[in-house]
């Protein structure tokens, strides 16, 4: 069981798309999954269209009356994918655990409770954009921690703060965690601001900045208000490319690699991905002007077969 924290402080990154996404992904590639929504706004239990009641129960009641996480799990319509569903009392649980000892310690000794039949494969928590007392539950529950992030000028702000956060919790109160990896979420690659956040995330962050990037795609926005996962939403989209993709290599990543013939039945996708053994022949692709929007990089899927993750280096 490995146990991820999706988190960044700032509000509307991609933090509960990306745990959805991911997470959907990898239990469509057989993982089993558990997701945890530990944001009172609860975004990530109605995109996965679960709703909570008083008898099923809520991750609210895992915090304030310690019910097993055994007891809260609700089925997706992902076979694979189940979740700990959040609801709006989840608002109210920073002040009730405020006096508590031990308060950052409940969801970690949750999952230590679980046996090993009941253990998925991986857990993804969506973290609500603060860093209080359910951040640090998850900080202190999880191995890694996975960052999405906007390539905007202002989008390093925060990461000194999340950054410190991590360590003192790595000191304090988990030596385990890790930063395993930040993905670039939102992505417009026809600016070339993009281009230069994204060298400073990664002078930033190094090899854990990802190599997948996840573009801004309509569909992806409009899935949640079907309450359905972007491949069930728009299997063609590239914003389901882009989270297969992203998938492949989180699982590469955890030394889990991916052929990709079977990323591509999976996904029901023939062109996901290029085989590195198909030879592409790229077309001379005109020089855009230094001052025009496209100089940065090529736009959307660039030169090179659709759906593949422009490379950061760029003409
Ligand atoms: N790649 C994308 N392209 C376009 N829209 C996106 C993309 N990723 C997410 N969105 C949309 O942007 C909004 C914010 O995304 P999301 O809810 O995943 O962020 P968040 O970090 O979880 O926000 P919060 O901090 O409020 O929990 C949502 O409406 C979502 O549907
Ligand atoms: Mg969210």
């Amino acid at each position: 069981m490995r146990i991820v924290a999706v988190i960044n402080q700032k509000g509307g990154v991609g933090k509960t798309t990306t745990t959805v996404s991911l997470g959907a992904a990898l239990a469509r590639l057989g993982r089993k999954v558990l997701l945890m929504d530990l944001d009172p706004q609860a975004n990530m239990s109605l995109h996965v269209d679960c709703r909570t009641d008083l008898a099923s129960g809520s991750v609210t009641h895992l915090l304030v009356e310690d019910r097993p996480i055994a007891e809260l799990v609700q089925p997706t319509s992902t076979p694979g994918l189940s979740v700990v569903p959040a609801d709006t009392s989840l608002g109210g649980v920073e002040q009730v655990l405020a006096n508590r000892i031990g308060r950052e310690t409940i969801l970690r000794e949750a999952f230590d409770a679980l046996d090993a039949a009941q253990r998925p494969d991986y857990v993804l928590i969506d973290c609500p954009p603060a860093l209080g007392v359910l951040s640090a539950n998850a900080l202190v529950a999880a191995h890694e921690v996975l960052i999405p992030m906007q390539t905007e000028y202002f989008s390093l702000q925060g990461m000194a703060k999340l950054t410190e956060v991590i360590e003192l919790v790595t000191r304090r109160l988990n030596t385990e965690l890790k930063i395993g990896c930040v993905l670039p979420c939102m992505v417009d690659l026809r600016t070339r601001l993009t281009g230069e956040v994204l060298d400073n995330i990664e002078q930033y962050f190094g090899d854990r900045l990802a190599q997948t990037m996840i573009r801004n795609n309509v569909k992806l926005a409009e899935a949640p208000s079907f309450g359905a996962t972007i491949f069930d939403h728009a299997p063609e989209s590239n914003g389901a490319r882009d989270y297969w993709e992203f998938a492949a290599e989180f699982l590469e990543r955890h030394g889990e690699p991916v052929a990709v013939d079977e990323l591509r039945r999976v996904a029901g996708l023939d062109d996901l991905l290029w085989d590195e053994s198909e030879e592409v022949e790229e077309p001379e692709a005109d020089e855009p002007e230094a001052d025009e929007p496209g100089a940065a990089g090529p736009a959307e899927t660039g030169s090179g077969p659709e759906g593949r993750t422009v490379d950061r280096e760029g003409p």
